[in-house]
Order: structure tokens, then sequence, then C-alpha cells
């Protein structure tokens, strides 16, 4: 059978594979390069997949250039040595802080070139000194074949694969480009891609996971990412890149690039994908080079990733020939370096201070040192298995690193120059503060103190949990409130808050008789509340709103949950060896029941009950979320009214949501729940599900 026209044809697979190529080479470049992504993450998400399913359809099309190649290459038993097309040289570096490291190269490249008095300045160009590992990318016809490492610079190492998981990295360059490039630079990890990094590992060491470890710092975590044998792993260590030179190129006579300047050629790598530092600038003489040292020292810890000096280069190219070289480092450029952002001292005491929440954290108390431009005194160990790692012990020499804004940190101690014997660090198994019992629970890092009620450090969030509207709502005792009062000393613990006068009041700061008034009657008000509320209100651990209803429902007295041993509060819905243990330990606290029953002198009552047997409800057993404006019932009492006959409601909708009530103006909640064919209702049926008798 013939059709009367011939239906349009798909694109050949080579060619549809090329502009797959093409188009996610340049999103890559437009997202991680220069910061301006052009479609949404799912539309190149999208694009990708099909180039890879076009790819394994037709395997003999595969191509190292491939987007899809930058991650899932095989783990390598050991790197492949590279020799060097050209030398990978090292650089003078000027350990004098001060301008006059600009100075003195100044005057040395003058002499070097004959230039007098007369003579006008020399241009140069003034770069970051980038803090990672210095790497060349091989180019032919356009595509990356090879990176290695600098190693002694004749020979380094073959690194291609993790490399090639540099998003920043271009795999393949525009037509103008050489047959032949090798672009240099520096491989380094952003700050804030380190802190997550660790953080993620401190979760896996929590875990219990073997032979993971937290990195000293970026330039390390970068190194061992470069340097990782499985690129898998590689490829979960994020990594960014700044070009600033070159190694063998096309020679001009056989059609390569004839660049006069150094500017020149940093820009035209920039035209050819390569990021290049937006810092980068000529610079007209020492005086010059000193402004860019001391501009770029003030802006150093606001920079995303870290330096440990600045570059200064002759500019013109024939120069940097006639220059040359002494030994292994050119004449032509110096490093100038800042004031190093590690320092040895000594631990003087470990302190644990306790937060807002009641975590406890151990700081290491150190002879006063001055390190990333400010003095420090103390630095933190983050938990207690984290100190033990570093072994950090009193009396000993540790490095503390501080870049930017980041909080100082004990990197790690000299052992060598152990001479005391002091003991291992051990968390206390009180809290310093008030003396309740601190605990780790299982699976957590941390230690917490568990005097929530009456612990002076946890003071402002224990008030304000308890004035939350959803627990026993103190209307109008926000924030700042809470900060006055517990600043000037007028309030303690909770039961201070129905002590308060308005003479007490009237003392505080920008507090009218009006707003006086008003938080007195909010107090009156409250004291009549819910078992519920109360329990939420306590803020115990682990207890949350539904959890304090159920125990509320069991026990029918506060007394009883308070008495309640592990068992009988396991048998609670809801109440898991967690939560049971976590109420059991609050109500352990003498502190803690002293502020209960302090609460109840002062006329905190609610309706108590006999301990209930579950009545069969309604909705036990079914999710649900509300969303947008209900006709008439707010979002908060439809809530209690879903929980009330035993329903649970969420946040968000997923496959275990079984009914959606939505309002007018319900957005993508709603949405979602048509996608998954979730039962979407309205204020109406609701009301007549929760009349219903339970089935
Ligand atoms: S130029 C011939 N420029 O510092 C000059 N190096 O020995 C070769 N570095 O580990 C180096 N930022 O990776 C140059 N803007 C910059 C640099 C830089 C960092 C590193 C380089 C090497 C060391 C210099």
């Amino acid at each position: 059978m013939f059709a009367p026209t011939e239906p349009r044809k798909a694109p050949a697979p080579a060619e549809r594979i090329a502009t797959l190529r093409d188009q996610l080479n340049e999103h890559a470049h437009r997202y991680y390069v220069l910061d301006e992504p052009a479609i949404p993450d799912a539309e190149y998400d999208r694009l990708f997949q099909e180039l890879q399913a076009l790819e394994a359809q037709h395997p003999e099309l595969a191509s190292p250039d491939s987007p899809t190649r930058r991650v899932g290459g095989k783990p390598l038993d050991q790197f492949a040595s590279v020799r060097h097309a050209v030398p990978m040289l090292s650089i003078r570096t000027e350990t004098d802080t001060e301008a006059t490291g600009a100075k003195n190269f100044d005057l040395r490249v003058r002499k070097e070139l004959g230039l007098g008095e007369g003579d006008p300045p020399v241009e140069y160009v003034a770069e970051l000194k980038f803090d990672g590992l210095a790497i060349n990318l091989r180019y032919e016809h356009g595509v990356l074949v090879q990176a290695a490492t600098r190693g002694d610079g004749e020979t380094g190492e073959d690194v291609t694969q993790n490399i090639r998981t540099i998003r920043q990295i271009p795999l393949r360059l525009p037509k103008d480009a050489p047959r032949i490039l090798e672009v240099r630079g520096e491989v380094y990890m952003r700050r804030d891609h380190f802190e997550a990094l660790n953080e993620r590992q401190r979760e896996k060491i929590a875990k219990g996971a073997k032979g993971e470890k937290t990195f000293v710092n970026p330039r390390n975590a970068a190194a061992g990412a470069v340097r990782q044998l499985d690129p898998a792993i590689a490829a979960q260590r994020p990594l960014s890149f700044f070009a600033y030179g070159v190694g063998e190129v096309t020679p001009p006579g056989e059609g390569g690039p004839d660049f006069d300047t150094h500017f020149q050629l940093l820009l035209t790598l920039r035209s050819w994908g390569f990021p290049v530092a937006a810092q980068t600038q000529t610079a007209q003489g020492a005086s010059e080079l000193i402004a860019f040292h001391e501009k770029t020292g003030r802006a150093r810890d606001q920079l995303p990733y870290d330096i440990d000096g600045v570059v200064y280069k002759v500019n013109s190219l024939a120069l940097q020939k006639k220059l040359g070289f002494v030994t292994r480092e050119p004449r032509w450029a110096v490093a100038h370096k800042y004031p190093a952002q590690e320092q040895m001292t000594k631990v003087l005491a470990i302190d644990v201070q306790v937060g807002r929440t009641g975590k406890l954290t151990p700081v290491a108390k150190l002879a006063p040192v001055f390190v990333g431009g400010v003095t420090v005194t103390n630095a933190t160990l983050h938990n207690e298995d984290e100190a033990r790692r570093k072994d950090v012990r009193i009396g000993d020499t540790v490095i503390v690193r501080r870049a930017g804004d980041v909080i100082p940190e004990v990197v790690s101690v000299l052992l060598d120059k152990r001479t005391q014997h002091a003991p291992q660090f051990t968390m206390p198994r009180t809290c310093p503060v008030c003396g309740s019992a601190a605990v780790r629970e299982e699976g957590e890092a941390d230690y917490r103190c568990t005097g929530g009620l009456f612990c002076a450090a946890q003071r402002k969030e224990a008030i304000l949990h308890y004035a939350h509207r959803r627990a026993v709502e103190i209307e109008g005792l926000g924030d700042k409130l809470v900060e006055q009062l517990v600043d000037a000393g007028v309030v303690r613990t909770l039961p201070d808050l129905y002590r308060l006068g308005l003479t007490a009041l009237a003392g505080l700061e920008r507090m009218a008789d009006k707003s006086a008034n008003n938080l007195l009657d909010a107090l009156e008000k409250s004291r009549q509340t819910t078992l519920p509320r109360f329990l939420f209100g306590l803020g115990i651990r682990h207890v949350g709103e539904a959890t304090a209803k159920e125990l509320a429902r069991h026990f029918g007295s506060l007394d009883a949950v308070m008495d309640a041993r592990e068992e009988q509060l396991l048998e609670v819905s809801d109440v898991g060896p967690i939560v049971a243990q976590s109420l059991r330990t609050f109500f352990d606290q003498p502190h803690n029941r002293e502020v209960v029953e302090q609460l109840r002198a002062c006329g905190v009552t609610w309706p108590e009950g006999k301990p209930a047997a579950r009545a069969p409800q309604p909705l036990s057993g079914k999710t649900f979320v509300i969303t947008g404006t209900l006709p008439t019932l707010s979002r908060d009492e439809a809530k209690d009214r879903v929980e009330a006959a035993g329903g649970k409601v969420a946040g968000s909708v997923s496959k275990k949501t079984d009914y959606v009530v939505a309002g007018t103006e319900a957005g993508s909640k709603l949405t979602k729940a048509q996608e998954l064919g979730v039962a979407v209702i309205d204020e109406a049926a609701l009301l007549a599900m929760l009349a219903a008798p339970a089935a």
C-alpha cells in the first residue's frame, strides 16, 4: 500500500544525536558557566534522556564528547602517567603579604627588561590565585581527549574520567578553536559545596558507614575528588574550574591563534566556553598591582571559594618570552600571598555550649590566634564523634581554619607535639547549663539537654513554643516580645509568664499600656486550655500535635501521662520506642516536673477525663490534604475536625493521600492530586464524611 503523500521524515539518528549534543552542551554552558539557564531543568533532563536512549540504540555513534559521558565511567586500578607536551611550571611566591610584594616584582621585571625611571609602566594581568589543584586539559580537533594533573611538572596523572564530571569544563569546543589546544587552570571546590559535602560525610559517619571521612578544607576535598579512582564517587563531589593559561597550542604558522597578550588569550578562552574569573584585569605598573592586591584582600571573604593570594603576570607575550625562566619558574609571573586561613595554636580547654533547641556542641577554647583576618579564640568541634575522630585534647597543638563567614574549625591535631596526656574528650551526661540529663538518641550525632522547660539556654524557644497558636496559645507573644522579656530577666521559665503584672511590663521598652493589657488578657485566656494543647506546648522532643492528642485520649489526665512507664506509653497508637523514651526522659527530669507543677499552681487548667477506649471513628486510617480556601471552615478547623474523627492531615500530596479537600484558589496541591489520581472533594463532602457513622 502506498500513502498518497510521504510523511515528513524524522531526522536520521546521527543527525538528531548531533543536535541534542549541541543543545545540551550549550545549555550546560549557560547553566554552569554563565549562570543564565535558558530552559527549565526538566526540559534539560528530557533532552538528556532522549540522547541517552538514542546512544543506547546506536552504540556505533558513541563519542567521548557526548554530555552523557560526564558520568558513569568504570573504576580504575590506578591512573596512567601522562607526559606533558609543555612542562607545567610552578610560580615564584612572594610571601610578603604587604604592598611591597608587588613593588619588588615590578622592580625585578623592569630591571630585567632594562627599563629606566623615565620609561612607561609595564602592563600586567592581575588574577586570583585559586586554592585548588592545577589541571591540563587537552583538546584535539575540538574534543576533550585528556585531562592530567600537574604531577612533578613533567609527568602527571591521567584523570580524564573524573574531570569529565565537572560541568563547567566544555567537552567540545566551537569551530574556531585550534586543532590542538591545552588549557591550564585550577580545579577547586566552592565553600558552600564543601560544607554540604562534609555535612553529608558527617551524616554517613554518624550512621556507621565504614571508611568515610570528612575533609580538612576545600582544596583537600577537591584534590581527593580528582584523584578518586571511582568516577561515580568523583561525580558526587561538586567541583568547579577556572582557566588561567595554556600549554601546547597549534602554532600560528599552522593555522593556530596568534595572541599578542595574555589578557587577549584569556578572553578567547572565555569565548570558547571556559570559565575565567570575572576579577581578572589588566594593571599598569606596581601601583595598580598594589590596588588589586588590597581590593581583592578585602573581598576575599565574600568570594564563594578560597584563594590564597593573587597572581601577577606580564601581559605582553613578547615580553614574557624576553624575560624567560629561572630554573622552573617564569620571571614574568609571581604569586602574592594573603595571610593564611589556617594557623597553629593550643587548646586551652574544651567547653560544651547549649543551643536554643538544647543541642550540645563541644567548643575548643584556643590560645588567641590571628587567622583568616580575625583573632580566633573559639573553634567548633561539631559533636562528640567529630571531637573524638580528630582526637582533640586539652593542651594539644591544633590547626585552626577560618575561611569566609564560616565558623572557625579545628582541622586537625599535631600529634607529635602532644606533650601532656589529657584524657580523650567525652560529652558530659548532664547539661552544663541546667544539670538535666543530656541524651543522644540512636542514629543521631548530637547530644541534647532534656530539661527543655527549665534550661536557661532553651528559655526563648520553650516560651515561643508554648505560646504558639496550635499549642497553649498566648496571642501577641511572639519572637520580639519573648526576646525582650527573657533578656530583661523578667521571665525565666514559663510560670513567670503568669506572674507578670503591669508594673513589670511597663518597664519594657516600646511597651505601651494597651499592649501590656492585651498581653495580660491573652495570658488570662490561656489559663483555660486543653490537655492536648498543653502536652504539645511542653515542647517534648518528637511529641507533635497528633501525638499529644493520642496521649491525651489514651491516658485522660496529665498525671497518667507523666507517670506512664515506657511499656504503657508504647500502647498508644503513634508512639514508638523513640517517642516513648523521649517522654520518659522528659518527665524524669525533676526540673521539668517542677515547671509543670508551677504552671498548674498558676491556674493553668484543662478538662481531664478518663482514659478512653477508642470509639470507632469515621475517618480512621485515612489521610487528607487540605488546600485552598474552604467556604466555612478555616484550614485549622478542618484539620482539627479531621483529626478528631481519627483521620490524619498531611502537608503534601502523595500516593498515600486518600483525599484532597480543595477550596477556592487551590494551587499546586490540587494539580498534584489530579496527576496522581487522588480523590478530590469539597468541604460539603468532608462534612458529610465527618457526620457519617464509623464503618
Ligand atoms: S599560573 C607559569 N595562575 O598556583 C605559571 N597559577 O605554581 C603557571 N594557581 O599550583 C601558573 N591560580 O595551579 C597561575 N591564576 C593563576 C593561578 C595559579 C592558582 C596555582 C597553580 C599552581 C600554583 C602555581
